[in-house]
Order: structure tokens, then C-alpha cells, then sequence
């Protein structure tokens, strides 16, 4: 596994004329945010050596580089979903890429189901913390060096990103949540009773990715940014049917708010 990540390291850096330091990936819907990146290399991920393939309507399958603020960045359009039957190690081979390329900030953005009764369709959520409730944690098995065997996760979440964030916010006079997200393996939404058990866990949010890759960051300390858009709404005694169409046109509406508040923490980025 190590020499594949470093042979998809070198074949990206080949073709990078800069090194960022920062990273984004783009969840569902999220991909329009590309369209605001001044990109200055494209590589599809079916070009890039070791990289599995995005299936998932939605999900376009490439790595962007280019700069957006004025910031060197690599984007990753389309991620890898533990339900298309990835591997916990494939869904998060490009973390690992990421901190063999030098990345120290990474972004991450998902559309979920709220499950907080003060969100609406459409919200912005800091993500605070997370639960993991996927069937297995990306770190099993023989442990990698970039961290510990036993890894803190207190502070999985940067606590000077989320601040950085919330100035930005409000000196843009979007209006944003925070709150605690749990992820599952999906691809089955949650039943009443499951939304019901996440919300007394706990849980402000509730989708299908983020926690496998956040949990690989956090072990190759790099510091993690993350946003849910609420795309749909499963709190107690408030659950209405939820399509997949319905989640994307949701991140879609969010998508100028999204992209002003990553511009403006980009801009501020320590
Ligand atoms: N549940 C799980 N994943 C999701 C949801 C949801 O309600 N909405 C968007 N992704």
C-alpha cells in the first residue's frame, strides 16, 4: 500500500506546477465550486495511477489544482463512498496521497440530512465534531506511521478553522450552523427510528461519507475544515421522504453561500 501511494504521489507531482499546502473535497452536488477555482491542471482520476473511480451520479471523477482566493489548492471532485464498495482503504487513498503531496489543510463538504429541529433545508453547518457508525474505522489493520496507533480524535475538527469561519460568516452576513455529524455506510437513507437514535446520540446531521477520510487526516495531522449542507430534513417526529435529486438541488441552492465562505477563509487562512 505505501509504494502505491507514493508511485500516485510522484505521477501527480509530475504534473503539478505548484505545491499546495491546502485541499478541498467536493461533495455531493458541491461540484459546481470547481467551476469558481482558477485551474491550472486537471487529472482525471481514471489517468491517475492507483485511483479508484467514482460512480456515483454527480460525482465527476477528477483532481483540480489551480487557485481560488489567491490560494494554491488541490480540489478532489468526486469522492470515494464506502456504499459503491469501496474498502475503507480505498475510500481514503487520496489522504493519504494528500499528505504524501505535502497537504496541511484539508477541506471537506457532504450534503446530510438534518436532524437539529433549528435547521431548514439548505443550512450551512460547521461540522464540530463527528460519531463514526460506519461497520469498520479506516485505521484497522497494521498502523501507518504518519500517527499513533491509538489516535486522539478531540480535535478532529480544527477549533481556529471553525472560529476563522464563523468571522467570515459574519462579515459576509451568511447565516451558519454547527453542529455534530455522524456517518454511515449507507446507501440506504435513515429509517424514523434511525434518524430518532442519532439525534439522542447526539448527531446534528446525519450522511454517508466525511468520517472515513477526516479520521485518516486527523492520524496524518493535518488540520481538517468540514461543512454540511442540509439537504433534507429527518428530526423526531419530522421525517419526510428524501430523493437523491432532491439532496443535489438542495447543495446546489447552497453553493454561491458555500463558495463565498471557503473564498473568505482561504483569504484569512492562517
Ligand atoms: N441521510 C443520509 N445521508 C444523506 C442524507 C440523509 O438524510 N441527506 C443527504 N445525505
Amino acid at each position: 500500500m505505501y509504494e502505491k501511494i507514493q508511485e500516485t504521489a510522484a505521477f501527480i507531482r509530475g504534473r503539478l506546477k505548484s505545491s499546495p499546502k491546502t485541499a478541498i473535497i467536493l461533495g455531493s452536488g458541491l461540484g459546481n465550486l470547481a467551476s469558481y477555482i482558477d485551474t491550472t491542471a486537471e487529472i482525471p482520476y481514471s489517468e491517475i495511477p492507483n485511483m479508484p473511480i467514482s460512480t456515483v451520479e454527480g460525482h465527476a471523477g477528477k483532481l483540480l489544482f489551480g487557485t481560488l482566493a489567491g490560494v494554491d489548492i488541490l480540489a478532489m471532485d468526486g469522492r470515494f463512498h464506502y456504499y459503491e464498495g469501496y474498502s475503507m482503504k480505498e475510500v481514503t487513498f487520496p489522504i493519504r496521497v494528500m499528505y504524501e503531496l505535502g497537504i496541511k489543510n484539508l477541506i471537506v463538504s457532504n450534503a446530510a440530512g438534518g436532524m437539529n429541529p433549528d435547521f431548514s433545508v439548505g443550512d450551512i453547518m460547521v461540522i464540530t465534531d463527528h460519531i463514526n457508525s460506519f461497520p469498520e474505522n479506516p485505521l484497522r489493520g497494521k498502523n501507518f506511521p504518519t500517527g499513533p496507533r491509538f489516535p486522539s480524535m478531540h480535535e478532529a475538527y480544527d477549533r481556529q478553522f471553525i472560529s476563522i469561519v464563523d468571522e467570515a460568516a459574519k462579515r459576509l452576513g451568511i447565516a451558519i450552523q454547527h453542529g455534530v455529524y455522524v456517518g454511515t455506510a449507507g446507501p440506504c437513507f435513515e429509517t424514523p427510528a434511525e434518524y430518532r437514535m442519532f439525534r439522542f446520540w447526539g448527531a446534528d446531521a446525519v450522511g454517508m461519507s466525511t468520517v472515513p477520510e477526516v479520521i485518516i487526516a486527523v492520524h496524518c495531522g493535518i488540520r481538517v475544515l468540514g461543512f454540511s449542507i442540509i439537504t433534507d430534513l429527518g428530526g423526531y417526529d419530522n421525517v419526510v421522504e428524501v430523493s437523491h435529486e432532491e439532496v443535489q438541488q438542495a447543495a446546489n441552492a447552497a453553493q454561491p453561500r458555500m463558495t463565498a465562505i471557503i473564498k473568505e477563509f482561504l483569504k484569512t487562512l492562517p
